[in-house]
Order: C-alpha cells, then structure tokens, then sequence
C-alpha cells in the first residue's frame, strides 16, 4: 500500500507493469485533450511511478515537466524505471512552487484516492500561471457496465468502491468536480464525460478495455484480503470470457475536467 488512501496494489513489479499499460489505454483518449507547447512549464500532479508523465514528454516533445507525488515508493519505482524525469516528493495540497509557476497541470486517477479534493484544485489553480490551464481525469466507477451483465463483476466492483470510500476518497468523483473548479477561483471550467464502448467491431480497444478492468480487478487481492481472492478470479475469468463472445458491450465514463486560471 502506498498510503492510507491507496487501494491498489504497492511498487512491485506487476503493479508498475498495470500503471504503464493503463496508461497507454488512458493517453489514448486524454491526450487528445490535452495541449501543452514547447518550452511550456507543465506539472504532472501524483505522477505515481512516471507512466503518464514519460508519455506526456513523448507526445507533446520540448515541455518542461515536473512531476511531484506524495509516496516515496512510487517515486521510487519511477526514478528506477524513468530516471530521464524530473520528479519530487510533494503533497498536492501544499506544492512547493511559487504562485504562477506553471502552464499546464496534468493529473489523472489521483481526486478518487484523496479526502480533501479541493485543496488539491485551490492549489493547482495557485501554481498555474494566469491564462494557464489544468486537466484531471477522474473516474465514475458506477457506470462501468456489461452486456451480457456480469453480477461477479458488479459484486467485486461494488467491494472496490466501498473500499475506496472506507480509504477516505470517492469513487465516483468524476460528475461530482464542478463546484471543486468554481471555489477553487478557475476563470473559465469545462467537466465533460468521456464515453467508452467497448465492442468486437473494435477488438483492440475490447481487448485494452478488458485488460484494464481485469488488471483493476487483479490488483485488489492484496487491499481487499484473502476472502475475495476467488470471486476476483471469478470475476475476471467472465470478463475475459467475453472477448470470445459476440453480442457484447461493455460501457465505463471517465470524466475529464479543465480549467483555466
Ligand atoms: C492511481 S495513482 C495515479 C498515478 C498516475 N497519475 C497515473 O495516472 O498513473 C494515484 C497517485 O496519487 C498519489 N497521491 C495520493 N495523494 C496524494 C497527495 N496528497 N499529493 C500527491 N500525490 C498523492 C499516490 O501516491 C499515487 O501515486
């Protein structure tokens, strides 16, 4: 556990292998969203182990990054894995840089884990240089849904999310961001949801989908104890089994705020 409000698995080496691979799914459909130009000074925000911020390097070439992060493992596996990063120990409610620093923030996965979400927002928006922006993804984990429907699938996903509320954070926070963005003195603030179908008409993203949800799951055993190890074998045995199926569907809506100071 990396801390209190961490429920996924630590730094070992299957847990760092699921933030990259989760991170190739989720960039896929962020980025798009994102903008940050060269010379330009962006923070990546709870960086973890550096999935996200290598990838952002890579896709908008000649940014400043930093990347900050409250756990000393995680930061730790990430010197390890991409010492080519600048990164520091912070905690996102007091960063160490001086008002207006930066001109971008990037931060994923991280509001769900935290008690005092708007902290964090205040203190984005007081690093970013006016006219400067942020972007969160954040998640909505009761929208993720099946056909056929899986009730394994739903009884793990309903543990998870008690877990995360019992860890202190909110699993569902996504819809939720918009009076964080106002109190928090952004001048301008867009919330939007972001659809995921997943279908064998694209067995690509079915199977990335898949894989996500089932490494998710996977990454469980050690924060919901021995007592759901076989309905999270279960559970991810029936979501694997749908990549040979036909009539499928399956549905997740992460939402992706932006800001602009
Ligand atoms: C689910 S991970 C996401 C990591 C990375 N952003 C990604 O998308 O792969 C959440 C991260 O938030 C970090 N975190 C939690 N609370 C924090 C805080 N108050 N300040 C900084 N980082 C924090 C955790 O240590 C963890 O690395």
């Amino acid at each position: 556990m990396v801390s209190d409000g961490y429920i996924h698995g630590g730094t070992d080496a299957r847990e760092v292998a699921r933030l990259e691979k989760q991170a190739d799914f989720v960039s896929g459909f962020t980025f798009p969203l994102f903008d940050a130009a060269t010379g330009q000074r962006v923070l990546d925000l709870a960086c973890g182990v550096g999935a996200m911020a290598v990838r952002l390097e890579r896709a908008f070439p000649g940014i400043e990054l930093v990347g900050v992060d409250l756990s000393r493992q995680q930061l730790a596996a990430c010197r390890a894995n991409h010492a080519e990063l600048a990164v520091a120990r912070a905690n996102g409610e007091s960063l160490p840089f001086a008002d207006a620093t930066f001109d971008r923030v990037h931060c994923s996965w991280m509001l769900e884990h935290v008690p005092r979400p708007q902290a964090i927002v205040t203190e984005v928006c007081r690093v970013l240089k006016p006219g400067g922006s942020c972007q969160f993804v954040e998640v909505d984990n009761w929208s993720l849904s099946t056909r056929p429907h899986l009730p394994k699938v739903h009884e793990l996903l309903a543990l998870l999310n008690a877990a995360q509320v019992r860890a202190g954070g909110d699993p569902a926070i996504g819809p939720k961001l918009a009076p964080l963005f106002t109190a928090a003195g952004f001048s301008r603030f867009t919330l939007q949801p972001v659809q995921l179908v997943a279908t064998p008409a694209d067995p690509r993203f079915l199977t990335a989908f898949i894989e996500e949800w089932v490494e998710i799951f996977e990454s469980l055993d050690e924060s919901l104890g021995a007592q759901t190890a076989s309905l999270i074998v279960t559970a991810t045995s029936q979501l694997r089994a749908l990549l040979q199926a036909s009539d499928v569907e399956l549905r997740y809506t992460p939402w992706v705020a932006r800001g602009i100071r």
